[in-house]
């Protein structure tokens, strides 16, 4: 079993969505999974709540709890995402020591940035093994995109795939389907099989 778990200081940068997303897609490409939702905010357990129970399993837990739920569930699921509450550096840290990869989810601004690059560092130090994933990036490569991109990889390792501002990624949170099944030959749906793609083989579920 492999954990990966979705992190970033600043709220809102789209954690949720890409941990939803990239569930789904994980599912489509044959393994089985579950996300463990830590954020008392609960926006993956809202998004499973409109899925209706459909698979993966969304299990909303307090932080604390995170250790002992994983420990239980090991050897259940191939994989699993951990959805984090941002603004808490200290739980923030000890999810991002219980994962395979912690992934820090950031947009392309200069206050996402500079928040990622502090944690990106507390984890260059602790030796957290760990990859940038840029998301609500204009949905071209531009001069601005590539600024951030360039910058990010000169940081650390970037998940060679970001996940563009698309309206179809809130659509398919609110119906609590991935885009990979919301709009399956979509933009967003290429995006996110080409991030969930590189994520699963840094974690060696598929070659
Ligand atoms: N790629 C995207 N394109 C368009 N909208 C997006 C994208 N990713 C996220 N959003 C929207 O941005 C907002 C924040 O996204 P999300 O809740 O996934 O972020 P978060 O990092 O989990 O936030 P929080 O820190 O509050 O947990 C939501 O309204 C979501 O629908
Ligand atoms: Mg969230």
């Amino acid at each position: 079993m492999r954990v990966a778990t979705a992190v970033q200081l600043k709220g809102g940068t789209g954690k949720s969505t890409a941990v939803v997303n990239a569930a789904v897609a994980a599912r489509a490409r044959g393994l089985s999974v579950a996300i463990a939702d830590t954020d008392p905010q609960a926006s993956s357990a809202m998004w499973a709540a409109a899925r209706g129970g459909a698979a993966p399993l969304v299990t909303s837990i307090n932080a604390r709890q995170l250790p002992g739920w994983l420990a239980e569930n090991q050897g259940a699921f191939d994989l699993i995402f951990v959805d984090t509450p941002a603004h808490d550096t200290d739980t923030l840290a000890d999810a991002a020591r219980l994962a395979d990869l912690a992934i820090i989810v950031t947009e392309p601004t200069y206050l996402a940035n500079a928040v990622a690059t502090r944690i990106q560092a507390a984890f260059v130090q602790e030796d957290i093994e760990y990859a940038i994933l840029l998301t609500r990036t204009p949905s071209r490569l531009n001069q601005r995109l590539n600024h951030w991109l360039g910058l990010h990889r000169q940081l650390g390792t970037v998940v060679d795939a970001h996940l563009a501002y698309r309206v179809a990624y809130q659509d398919a949170v609110a119906l609590g389907l991935g885009v990979v099944e919301y709009e399956p030959e979509g933009p967003a749906a290429l995006e996110v099989r080409a991030a969930t793609d590189w994520i699963l083989k840094k974690l060696e579920l598929v070659q």
